[in-house]
């Protein structure tokens, strides 16, 4: 996890870095810290917690330099504190390094160091990559870009790393493996980040540094490229597609809030282009090569985390009925460990927001080594598993900042939807007429989840009862169990109140134990095949006190008696209600999280992108 940002050029780097370390802040926020090289002088400000803290512990002091690399950490090798926190020196205090990732085998370089002579502040692995190449540079008395290098061909594990040096005043060294690393390029001047969200604002010129790649990064002339083998390599510059506004607020209090209301529209533009309710049909460009390999599947595999993984499950359900082609929903982090069994003629597809997933990306790399087939269904794009995979579909949400993933969610739905509909209409496993009536109903949701925003009142007064629960329970049935999944996940990541989902049937076999007057279960109870069965299982919670607050089809009676409190959704095919039912539970979460004075986009020992395993 964690973010890195570097600036090199003419200008101040100390609040280019601030800016680009707050929009860094979703991938950690346990410490943040910035090293600026000005007249010969390193200096290094940096402290546990968030972006806003660095800023005041640097309040009236120099922070001239323009040359500076900035982090923002999420731990993983040493609790989060002041020492703990990037940049980190070398033994010399002559160089520094930000690093995003996990040098796998630091321990054992450590030891030797430590043998060596090296002493130790942190209990980083980072700090032992910095004090390498020092070494290695000392030692075999080569430049600091070779040291870099022969460093880098030592070490284990992931890396996004820069690094500064007192001798080397106007050059940035950058290198990447598993972590994300994009370079900026202006006129005169260079920016380095995790992600393109820090640098969209100076140049949309960047260029996407690929594995084992090592960039060298002047003050003035062109960036060169080499691998950690000694490869010379073109830098390859792409345009980037991002707009400066879709990464603010926009009058919203929240990025979580700003992202649960543009659904209507990402959800549309998951779609554009690909859906035509008068021809009858949808065009996923980035699949067309691979249809055959669906067409010829014996199963389908979902591979995913968090969020994610539950738009996976709500594929399964998609892809069985409509297809019926077995479908199979992993945990990627599951996946990868156990010996799976994966067939040549198995699809896997990998569902992620970030595309950075670690999991995720381990788990295609082991399905492809197999032979598997492999799609991805990702936002971020040019992210990394978007280029592991051979094909794949964008969901096209837009960059969503908040940590709790909720346009990102319904865009995957959407994506899933289209892509199953598609290959049942190329298989002939569902009548035309089935297919055209999807298609129409498909193309009205937008207009059906901005009727949900409306609500949101009374999904506010709700929250404003339940607020001070300690536990909650989510029930839903068939398509809707993975929104019970996603209700209850969202409710926890940012409330901090004690949340499970289940099947509503499954309730009985243990949950039912902790229904008492206290407790409330969410349930989605939606017209569909599985409505009486719900209906009954509000019956058995209502019998235990329990109280009940339903998601229910515009105009339904039978529920609204028996439930506490309702939340009307309107009507729409029972393959498409996890798009719109997941609203109200995305808002509920939301305003309990509000009124429980939580940070909502960025919760505790959360990120966004987990580029760890
Ligand atoms: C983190 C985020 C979740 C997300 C999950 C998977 O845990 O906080 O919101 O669902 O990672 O991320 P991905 O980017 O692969 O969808």
């Amino acid at each position: 996890m964690c973010g890195i940002v570097a600036y090199i050029g003419k200008k101040e780097a100390y609040p280019i870095l601030i800016k680009g370390l707050h929009r860094l802040e979703y991938r950690g926020y346990d410490s943040a810290g910035v090293a600026l090289l000005n007249e010969g002088k390193l200096t290094v400000y940096k402290c546990k917690g968030k972006v806003s803290e660095l800023e005041k512990f640097t309040e009236g002091k120099s922070k001239a330099g323009t040359i500076a690399i900035g982090h923002t950490r999420w731990a993983t090798h040493g609790v989060p504190n002041d020492v703990n926190a990037h940049p980190h020196y070398s033994e010399s205090k002559n160089m520094v390094i930000i690093h995003n990732g996990i040098i796998e085998n630091y321990a054992s370089i450590k030891a030797q160091l430590v043998k060596s002579g090296h002493t130790f502040l942190s209990d980083t692995d980072t700090e032992v990559l910095i004090h390498l190449i020092e070494n290695i540079q000392l030692v075999e008395n080569v430049k600091l870009g070779d040291a870099v290098r022969l460093a880098l061909n030592q070490v284990i594990g992931a890396y996004a790393i820069a690094i500064m040096s007192k001798t080397n005043p106007d050059e940035l060294i950058v290198a990447k493996k598993g972590s994300p690393l994009v370079i900026g390029i202006g006129v005169d001047e260079y920016f380095v980040a995790s992600d393109a969200t820090p640098i969209v604002e100076y140049t949309k010129n960047v260029v996407y540094l690929e594995d084992e790649e090592i960039a060298f990064i002047p003050r003035k002339g062109e960036l060169k490229i080499k691998t950690i083998k000694n490869r010379q390599k073109t830098p390859y510059i792409q345009e980037l597609e991002i707009q400066l506004e879709a990464i603010e607020k926009g009058g919203f209090p929240h990025f979580m809030l700003k992202e649960i209301y543009e659904q209507p529209r990402s959800i549309k533009d998951s779609m554009r282009g690909r859906l035509s309710a008068s021809k009858g049909a949808v065009k996923l460009g980035g699949i067309a090569e691979y249809e055959q390999k669906f067409l010829n599947a014996k199963r389908i595999i979902f591979i995913a985390c968090g969020t994610s993984w539950h738009a996976g499950l709500v594929g399964e359900y998609l892809f069985e009925d409509l297809t019926r082609i077995p479908v199979e929903v992993e945990y990627a982090s599951e996946f990868r460990y156990r010996n799976p069994i994966i067939y040549e003629d198995d699809v896997v597809i990998a569902i992620s927001q970030s595309g950075e997933t670690a999991d995720t990306l381990a788990a295609i790399e082991l399905a492809k080594s197999k032979g598997a087939t492999i799609i991805g269904i990702c936002n971020v794009v040019g992210s990394s598993i978007a280029r592991a995979t051979h094909a794949g579909s964008y969901t096209h949400a837009g960059p969503e900042i908040g940590v709790a993933s909720t346009k990102a969610f319904t865009a995957q739905v959407t994506v899933l939807t289209l892509m199953a509909l598609h290959i049942a209409n190329l298989k002939g496993t569902i009548p035309s007429s089935r297919f055209q009536q999807l298609v129409s109903e498909i193309e009205a949701i937008p207009e059906k989840v901005e009727k949900v925003l409306a609500t949101n009142d009374q999904i506010k007064y709700i929250a404003g009862i339940y607020k001070n629960a300690t536990n909650a329970l989510y029930l839903g049935r068939g398509f809707t169990f993975p929104v019970a999944l996603e209700g209850a996940l969202k409710l926890k990541e940012i409330s901090y109140i004690h949340a499970e989902g289940y099947p509503a049937a499954e309730m009985k076999h243990g949950p039912i134990a902790l229904i008492d007057e206290e407790m409330p279960v969410f349930v989605i109870a939606t017209k569909g095949a599985s409505y009486e069965k719900v209906v009954s299982n509000i019956q058995e919670v209502k019998a235990r006190k329990g109280k009940i607050i339903a998601i229910v089809t515009e105009g339904d009676e039978q529920v609204k008696e028996m439930a506490d409190y309702t939340i009307e959704i309107p009507e729409t095919d029972e393959i498409l209600v996890p798009l719109v039912s997941a609203i109200p539970l995305q808002l509920l979460s939301y305003h309990i999280a509000v009124m429980r004075g939580c940070n909502i986009d960025q919760p505790r020992n959360l990120a966004k992108s987990v580029t760890v395993e």
